[in-house]
């Protein structure tokens, strides 16, 4: 397909020759295999045509466009302005909470969603909000969540129904909070695991990614989506989003790869990002979120190939796209040309900050001068509508409203045991030399290193805050510590230091450590190093001449250098989430480790990037994909 080489800003010349290159482009129209499956599917939301069109015909410009722009509440200036602009949506984006810490609970959580829901029903229409949050690993955002192992986690165990099981109560716990909608599954492919990204990624692999998305999706918007406990669900971010160009970033800083350039033809494309959303369509996911990264210099926000052409009309994806956090800023230089190029390109909900006033102003002219016509605003309201009545929030018998007896389920002791049995089946031991493990409950435990006792390092990213760093707001979690103290007994008490020191009298020291919590560019990395302190600390616990189980708590594979000789057993044990119980249970046995690579290990920082889909002869990494050992 021929692609505009630098597009990057586009012009109204270059919008016109898109919907050219569009109109021409037979490549795109090739029927994928199965595309019927997708066309299957255009018919669940097309069900809800007739009441969406009839509601549409009663509704005015101004209603409209508010359906069409979602706002992040905390960037609301008056709450009076979910009536004044008839908005149909708000988000809470990483960190975007209730404004008192003392209302940070799920009380003061689900009455701020429900306060702002009441709002929308004051509107002539009364049409409730979708209120939007990344429930990404659970509930994350709330203190007292399960907080599950994030997906690169979730990957090693190769099991859909754990994954869809997991789904399913993050959807319980999301809806007892009044919110009805999650930017879930992550179906990236991350190719580079020096993206920050990598750890929301399933797998470098496509087909495990297609597998675990469409599993997670089957859990989150469950077998209907009226079901009360379902939540809409969003495949993200599209198309690409792992598969950028290291050093191709240039919003933020000049090593990334997030938000960058992926720069593959078609056919790659197609075969690596793409599995993900065949099956996620297939599967009936209400929306898809385009991807802030550019696919050979266009960004993926503004490509009517891809969004209109690809998604809608090859896959018959028949629900709605929303675009990620102010990602349409990036198209053009002029905002009004943003919204006009984003929207003419297949968009239909713009994700938005302080600007949500001047998208309004902007996207009404849009329409009114025929820059976007009144065509494409109808289809991406009666997108959104549809969605709506599925879900079954236009239902005049049901409230909107948080469902509050669900909460006598959330963060429970049965909702742990699952992710606590999704902590043992994620773990990969890649190393286990005179089968130092497992440990007897006896083994008199030297426990050291930074990941010892910190849920922050055990749930990474996306937990609380944007990059997860408030960990003492992770009620009813438990250490690594605390489990290997709940499974050894009382009577075995294990001693602990943070660098290692005092291991001498014990017979075993077992050391966590791996990578403070990080998000999105924030992780991006240059060298995949461990940290300085980690590897001390594996060196001095060494020093007292006993075994040294290390226990690596990471968003991706590190470069291990010195550690991976130094350790007698080494496990990857991935960014766990509250349940470090998990990794107990494999360090004493109660468990046999069954996790098996989701991503090649590098040897080496010069072999980037090296995945089991790139080139065979270049493939010599330090652990390969699917590498697992057991007892
Ligand atoms: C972020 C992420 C996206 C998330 C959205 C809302 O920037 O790219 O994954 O869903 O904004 O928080």
């Amino acid at each position: 397909m021929a692609m505009p080489a630098a597009a990057t800003s586009l012009r109204p010349l270059a919008v016109a020759t898109m919907t050219l290159i569009a109109c021409l482009a037979p490549s795109l129209r090739q029927q994928l295999p199965g595309a019927d499956a997708g066309a299957s599917r255009q018919a669940d939301f097309a069900a809800y045509d007739a009441q969406a069109k009839q509601l549409l015909a009663a509704m005015t410009l101004d209603e409209k466009i508010g359906q069409m722009i979602q706002p992040d509440q905390s960037a609301l200036k008056d709450v009076g302005d979910i009536e004044r602009y008839f908005l149909g949506s708000l988000l809470s984006g990483g960190g975007s909470g209730p404004k008192n810490k003392a209302d940070y609970t799920l009380t003061g959580w689900t009455d701020l969603v429900d306060g702002y829901q009441r709002h929308a029903l004051k509107t002539r229409l009364a049409i409730p909000l979708l209120y939007g949050i990344d429930a990404v690993h659970g509930h994350n955002n709330i203190p007292g969540a399960v907080i599950f192992p994030h997906n690169i986690a979730l990957g090693c165990t190769r099991d859909a129904a754990l994954v869809e099981r997991i789904g399913r109560i993050t959807a319980e716990e999301v809806r007892s909070t009044g919110i009805n909608w999650v930017f879930a599954p992550c179906v990236t492919v991350p190719q580079d695991e020096r993206w920050g990204r990598t750890y929301e990624g399933y797998s470098e692999e496509p087909q495990l990614v297609q597998e675990l998305g469409a599993a997670a999706l089957r859990g989150l918007q469950g077998s209907s989506l009226s079901d009360p406990l379902s939540v809409l669900a969003c495949a993200k971010h599209f198309i690409g989003d792992g598969g950028t160009a290291y050093g191709s970033a240039t919003t933020h800083g000049d090593h990334g790869l997030d938000q960058g350039d992926t720069r593959v033809d078609e056919a790659t494309l197609r075969r690596i990002h793409l599995p993900g959303y065949i099956s996620t369509v297939r599967a009936g996911v209400g929306t898809i979120m385009p991807s802030y990264s550019s696919w050979n210099g266009v960004k993926c926000s503004g490509n009517r190939l891809l969004l209109t052409d690809l998604l809608k009309h090859e896959l018959g994806f028949s629900g709605f796209l929303i675009s990620d956090y102010n990602a349409i800023d990036h198209l053009d230089a002029d905002y009004k040309t943003c919204a006009e190029i984003s929207i003419n390109a297949g968009m239909d909900m713009v994700m938005v900050t302080d600007r949500y006033q001047i998208l309004f102003a902007d996207l009404k002219e849009l329409a009114l001068s025929g820059r976007v016509p009144m065509t494409r605003i109808d289809d991406a309201v009666t997108r959104i509508l549809r969605v709506k009545f599925a879900l079954g929030l236009m239902d005049k018998a049901r409230s909107p409203l948080a469902d509050r007896s669900l909460q006598a389920s959330f963060g429970s002791a049965a909702h742990r045991l699952v992710a606590r049995a999704a902590v043992r089946e994620s773990l990969v031991l890649l190393k286990n030399d005179r089968h130092t493990l497992p440990l007897a409950a006896a083994t008199r435990v030297h426990l050291a290193g930074r990941g010892a006792n910190s849920l922050g390092m055990q749930c990474g990213g996306w937990t609380l805050d944007w990059q997860g760093r408030m960990e003492h707001l992770v009620p009813g979690g438990t250490s690594i510590l605390a489990g290997m103290q709940e499974v050894a007994g009382p009577g075995h008490p294990i001693t602990v230091s943070a660098d290692g020191s005092g291991a001498a009298g014990a017979e075993v020291a077992v050391v966590v450590i791996g990578e403070k919590p990080y998000a999105e560019w924030a992780g991006d990395s240059v060298d995949l190093a461990l940290a300085q302190v980690d590897v001390d600390a594996v060196a001095t616990a060494k020093k007292a001449g006993i075994p040294v189980v290390v226990v690596l708590l990471s968003g991706r594979p590190l470069i291990l250098g010195s550690v991976l000789e130094q350790a007698d057993a080494l496990v990857a044990a991935w960014l766990p989430g509250s349940e470090g119980g998990g990794v107990a249970d494999i360090i004493y046995g109660i468990a046999k480790p069954q996790g098996k690579l989701s991503r090649t290990w590098p040897r080496s920082l010069d072999q980037l990037p090296i995945s089991i889909t790139g080139d065979p002869a270049r493939y010599d990494p330090l652990f390969g994909f699917g590498f697992g050992l057991t007892y």
